[in-house]
């Protein structure tokens, strides 16, 4: 095994970038091991957390976990000097193809206004007078933002375009940075529409046009966007041309969407911030995932979801930023796993599994959100010895580094 150099410092004191050199750094052979872990939390509920770890990686994958004193020898080696990792974060629900802000509608929320998904349009009307360039611009930004704080895989909608052109062309924005992009025409009715009209549009030419650059399709389904049959009439359509389902629901007041969407088996149902109990009945019955979405309920001073009946009900959470320029903009995933924590009744290891393989399976990806072997090779490391500092630390940038596919990005 190669030398990996001196585990005794305490965290905080190797590993800055890419690594000194005489430490080692990642990436020069076929395999290197990653060692002195503090705790390495792997998402495996066969071992979920494991001390004085090591792991190792070969061609962008998890090859080998376990103790490090036990780990088998590697090409080249790479100490994070006691730090905690943890599978990087899965972002499952974000609305990054736009332009402009809203920070007026924010300033003017937090005096009193309530918020009202028709705000949608204000950004509906900036993004179209953007050019291809600014959007991508803006999207390279945030993802760029997201990375700095641990998140490697984010899934991007459209929903800020609402005419064919430019939802076909927020989607092929998307696309340049992730493979989960969903196609989110029926976001709200645009102005100069009728909700029929608009309904045959997006089921129509504009599905046509989206469907070559989307995995998935959604829809908000609630007061003020579109009701259940229209969802259903908008989820179906895209479904019978191999787009997989995902739904808003229940983010404003309580509604059919959350059981239509466990109905339809979508992934993943959310916002869920007003559930009845016949929604958590059949969230627990189904395999549908519950997203919850704490930066809108900061952000629109909502109640906070209540993650604790959901999870004493067996149904799967994931926690997701819903970064968007309207009702949360934040693409802090930390963040939200701190409000998680404090706000909705989960403990810190429940909060980052969520944020973590929760997100993958909201996202039905089964090679990220883990860090097990055969997994992508996607780590958060944590200027922390252990990954309840992220709740325990709010707003504190401890996330030191972030590798995808066994690289730091
Ligand atoms: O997920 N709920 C619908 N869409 C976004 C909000 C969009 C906006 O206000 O611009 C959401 O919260
Ligand atoms: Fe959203």
């Amino acid at each position: 095994m190669v030398s990996t150099g001196s585990t005794t410092e305490g965290f905080g004191s190797t590993a800055g970038g890419l690594g000194p050199p005489g430490r080692g750094s990642p990436g020069r052979g076929p395999t290197v091991l990653v060692t002195g872990i503090g705790e390495l939390l792997t998402g495996d509920p066969q071992r979920p957390t494991i001390r004085g770890a090591a792991l190792v990686v070969e061609r962008g994958r998890v090859a080998w976990v376990g103790e490090a004193g036990h780990a088998p020898p590697a090409d080249s080696a790479y100490d994070v000097g006691g730090r905690a990792v943890l599978p990087g974060f899965v972002d499952s629900h974000s609305h990054l193809v736009f332009a402009g802000d809203r920070a007026e509608e924010f300033s003017a929320r937090m005096a009193g206004q309530p918020y009202a998904a028709g705000g949608i349009r204000t950004t509906v009307a900036a993004t179209r007078a953007a050019t291809d360039e600014q959007l991508t611009a803006q999207v390279a930004r945030l993802v760029a933002e997201m990375r700095r704080q641990g998140t490697t895989t984010v899934e991007i909608k459209s929903g800020y375009g609402l005419t064919v052109a430019d939802e076909a062309r927020s989607l092929a924005v998307a696309q340049q940075f992730t493979d989960d992009t969903t196609f989110l025409g029926a976001h709200v009715v645009p102005e100069g529409s009728t909700p029929e009209e608009y309904v045959d549009l997006v089921t129509g030419p504009m599905l046509e046009a989206a469907r070559p650059f989307a995995r998935w399709i959604d829809a908000f389904c609630e007061k003020g966007a579109f009701d259940v049959d229209q969802a259903r009439t908008v989820l179906e359509a895209g479904m019978a041309v191999g787009l997989a389902g995902r739904l808003h629901a229940s983010q404003l007041g309580p509604g059919p969407g959350v059981r239509l969407a466990c109905e339809l088996g979508l992934s993943a149902v959310d916002h869920c911030t007003f559930l009845t109990d016949d929604d958590v009945d059949a969230l627990a019955q189904s395999g549908t995932v519950a997203t919850l979405l704490p930066g809108v309920e900061f952000s629109t001073r909502q109640p906070w979801p209540d993650a604790r009946r959901l999870l004493d009900a067996g149904v799967a959470v994931a926690l997701a930023t819903d970064c968007n320029p309207g009702s949360s903009y934040t693409s802090s995933m930390p963040l939200c796993v701190a409000w998680a924590v404090r706000e909705m009744g989960m403990t810190p290891t429940e909060a980052v599994l969520a944020a973590t393989g929760g997100g993958a399976r909201a996202l039905a990806r089964d090679d990220v959100g883990r860090l097990v072997v055969g997994a992508r090779a996607d780590l958060a490391v944590l200027d922390a010895p252990g990954h309840a500092h992220l709740a325990y630390r709010p707003g504190v940038p401890l996330v030191a580094e972030t590798w995808v596919a066994g690289r730091p990005a």
